[in-house]
């Protein structure tokens, strides 16, 4: 006789999936096996919840047990689906680029702020290190401005450009492939340079979680030394640069005294530090 091939339900596989997360340590077990599902369905998350009661086909079963299986091999959920969500729009990501951050939406809302406040029509900005683009087509797609973004990952930039089409910014924005250590002699000309950058120290990056040590691009998360690197050229840089230059810079976790002691190195005298949600200094406004 033929044993009866058990039916999974979405709520049955649900409270599977949530309980294997679970065990595994991973944070908001539920709320990943949800997502991932509403990934394999291609359906919202309220539409699970109408249908819990429905059963899952053979192959929508076999696609989700993958993505369950790639989740507790802790890559992020986000590489998994293929998009991340960032200042109420959506980016591809790909191992190639950084996932966008939650905090880093403070540094776009800061170029929007200085951009009002000066009252800058047409505004030029540079945007150095742009992975997915997520700053700069945020910002695009909220004003009238130009920007020159670069990166030194081409594979990150053939993700921002298919960023920038998708969220409608691509008369706004040129994407290049340039080496802040070696393709930029000047930051003279823009009204604005942003950037978040790698910012984490070499010695740091083994105490990261699994899911960013093991899956994301170690050239978006550190400079290979003290993570100070980068602050120091754009500083170089701008005192080297004719007029007055302005920078936003996001900043690491606690990391704000090793920076101002850059600052007051370079007697820089004219910054000041702003504070995401979770009061930490997040993003250093510099005039040089
Ligand atoms: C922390 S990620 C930021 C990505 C994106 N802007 C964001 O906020 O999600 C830093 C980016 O800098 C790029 N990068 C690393 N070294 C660089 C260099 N020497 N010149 C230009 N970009 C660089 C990396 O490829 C990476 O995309």
């Amino acid at each position: 006789m033929n044993e009866a091939v058990k039916t999974w339900r979405i709520i049955d596989i649900l409270k599977v999936s949530e309980k294997l997360l679970g065990e595994k340590g991973i944070d908001s077990p539920r709320l990943n096996a949800e997502l991932l599902l509403c990934n394999t369905l291609n359906s919202e998350r309220m539409k699970l919840y109408l249908d819990f009661e429905k059963p899952l086909t053979q192959s929508e079963l076999d696609n989700y047990r993958i993505k369950i299986k790639r989740r507790l091999n802790r890559e992020p959920l986000q590489y998994i689906t293929g998009s991340a969500g960032f200042y109420g729009l959506s980016f591809e990501v790909n191992p190639s680029v950084l996932i966008p951050r939650p905090e880093t939406e403070l540094l776009v809302e800061k170029s929007l702020d200085f951009i009002k406040k000066r009252r800058l029509e047409n505004p030029k900005l540079l945007e150095i290190g742009t992975g997915s683009g997520c700053i700069s087509i945020a910002i695009a797609s909220s004003i009238t401005c130009e920007i020159d973004a670069v990166d030194i990952s081409n594979d990150a930039l053939m993700v921002a450009q298919i960023n920038s089409e998708t969220n409608n910014t691509t008369p706004k924005i040129t994407f290049r492939n340039k080496d802040l250590f070696n393709d930029i002699q000047s930051l003279a000309g823009y009204d604005l340079i942003i950037s978040n950058p790698p910012y984490i120290a070499l010695d740091e990056i083994q105490g990261l979680q699994e899911e960013v040590k093991d899956f994301e691009p170690l050239g978006a998360l550190t400079d290979n030394k003290d993570g100070l690197e980068f602050y120091r050229k754009i500083i170089e840089l701008a005192k080297y640069s004719d007029g007055i230059t302005n920078i936003l810079l996001e900043v690491g976790d606690g990391k704000k005294e090793e920076v101002e002691s850059l600052l007051h190195k370079n007697k820089i005298t004219k910054y000041e530090f702003y504070k995401d949600l979770l009061k930490t200094d997040r993003v250093l406004h510099l005039e040089i």
